[in-house]
């Protein structure tokens, strides 16, 4: 079940969220301590007008929700809304209402009982679930906050030491707890939860519609296959988009999940826990990723960065999909034989992705950076010339420019790493970055007439490899999304 928590301060408001998302949800959590006004709200005539099953919550300040009055105000309110009959109460573990736990006995209401942690991952996490679901009868939530890769392995980890508890709700809070919202089913969770977009707090919640629409939470089960990207950030993707879309026009039963990762070695161990088939690769993990292929797509012999690993068997092939990404489209828009002198500005990752597949098809290459040493590395293992970044003079001959570094980037994008250059009308000028769209190096290269190209496309096309390669299946077609 998806779950939308309300968190706002008058029922009228909770009802109006409620109303944008009843689509994509299942239940809710009405959070009586963010009320502006719990106590003057009457819970027998609010029943009616929720008409959807309902938790509810009245947290303290302690325990992190937002209530601060007294212990007996706080127990008579809950009393009342129990009594109304709503379908769930939540009380925190060390919570003793034993008026609340008769009353529920009797009508029919379940409750929940909760823990929950804002700073870590307990080393005790599987006795204190086994602890909240002592009681009969009772739902065991804990809701804790990993804040590296090793404890959300930590978490991912007591998922399977409590399988025998059938009633149970576990999530990670944060970024590197996403997953487990996720994956709630797979993971034997009784429902997720969500909040509206407008009241997303902290990075990693995502909002009903994505739980719905792109994650298909509610379709997971435990055959659903498990891809993902990882990366530190990584919430900015737009792979998880491309992905899930290609998935459920394919009607293929697999789900693509960001993964924030700041240790690899414990992602690798998370990716065998999950049963992970594949996995995209970003910033800043394409290089040290290669540790542990044990099979190499021959294109990484000199790119020397990964962005795509699938399971072959026991161990993971690395591919690079960048270099196809980026020659499909620019083949795709100019004739080849007009591209005979190449720049490339920048000397990173990228720039070595990009340089490998222009090689590939027989091209020279010059790189253009502002650190020295960085263009003098990439150029002798590349075997190219190169220049400083200020050499605009130069730049002239050139009938391909391509911009590789991060500059102009959102939120940057006012800026351009070649300041005061003049483009040429038969230039062709490509960006690969994608946000924004059009950059301004770009937009002052369509200014001068020159052929112009962005990221977007590039991104694109390398996700559309990635997906055969995870798949063993085209990437499905517009038409297909229609069928399906
Ligand atoms: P990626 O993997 O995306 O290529 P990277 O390896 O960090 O990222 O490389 C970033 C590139 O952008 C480098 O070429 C960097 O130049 P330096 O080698 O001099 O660091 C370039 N870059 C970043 N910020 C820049 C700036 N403000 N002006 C010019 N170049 C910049």
């Amino acid at each position: 079940m998806i779950c939308l928590t309300l968190m706002e301060s008058s029922i009228d408001e909770n009802l109006r969220v409620l109303s944008n998302n009843r689509t994509y949800i299942d239940m809710v959590e009405i959070r009586l301590d963010m009320l502006s006004d719990p106590m003057t709200v009457l819970p027998d005539t609010v029943k009616s007008k929720f008409n959807i099953p309902a938790i509810i919550t009245f947290r303290k300040k302690v325990d992190g929700g937002n209530y601060e009055g007294s212990e007996d105000q706080r127990r008579s309110v809950l009393y009342a809304w129990a009594r109304a009959g709503f379908d769930y109460i939540d009380l925190e573990m060390e919570t003793s209402f034993l008026e609340i736990e008769k009353l529920v006995n009797k009508n029919g209401t379940k409750i929940i009982r909760s823990y929950h942690d804002f700073t870590g991952v307990p080393d005790n996490l599987e006795d204190i679930i086994r602890k909240l679901s002592s009681r009969p009868g009772e739902i065991a939530k804990a809701a804790v906050s990993p804040g590296s890769s090793s404890e959300a392995l930590k978490l991912f980890e007591v998922f399977d030491k409590v399988i025998d508890i059938k009633d149970k709700i576990i999530l990670g809070m944060g970024v590197f707890g996403l997953p487990s919202r996720i994956l709630y089913k797979k993971l034997g969770s009784m429902l997720s939860y969500c909040s509206n977009r407008d009241k997303l707090g902290a990075p990693g919640q995502i909002s009903p519609s994505e739980m719905k629409n792109l994650y298909r939470v509610d379709k997971i089960n435990i055959y659903t296959s498990v891809y993902g990207i990882i990366g530190n950030p990584v919430m900015h993707s737009k792979s998880p988009e491309l992905h899930n879309m290609a998935f459920q026009r394919a009607q293929i039963d697999a789900v693509y999940i960001p993964f924030k990762v700041d240790d690899l070695g414990s992602f690798y161990v998370l990716a065998d826990l999950l049963g992970i088939n594949g996995f995209s690769v970003t910033v800043p993990h394409k290089v040290n990723v290669l540790d542990i292929l044990g099979e190499k797509s021959p294109e990484l012999n000199t790119v020397l960065s990964c962005n795509t690993v699938v399971r072959k068997g026991s161990v993971w092939k690395g591919f690079n999909t960048d270099t196809d990404g980026f020659l499909k489209p620019l083949l795709s828009l100019v004739d080849e034989s007009k591209l005979n002198n190449c720049a490339v500005i920048g000397a990173g990752g990228a720039a070595r992705a990009v340089i490998s597949a222009l090689k590939s098809i027989g091209k020279e290459v010059s790189i253009f950076n502002r650190s020295e040493s960085r263009a003098a590395k990439l150029a002798l293992d590349t075997a190219c010339s190169y220049y400083p970044i200020t050499r605009l003079d130069l730049l002239g001959k050139f009938d391909l420019i391509v911009q590789t570094t991060t500059v102009g980037m959102i939120p940057k994008d006012n800026e351009t790493p070649l300041p005061g250059y003049q483009f040429r009308k038969d230039q062709v000028v490509y960006d690969i970055i994608y946000t924004p769209l059009k950059t301004k190096f770009l937009r002052e290269a369509e200014l001068a007439g020159s052929v112009v190209l962005g990221g977007m496309d590039m991104l694109v096309t390398q996700g559309q490899k990635q997906f055969e390669l995870f798949t063993n299946q085209p990437f499905p077609s517009e038409e297909q999304k229609e069928n399906s």
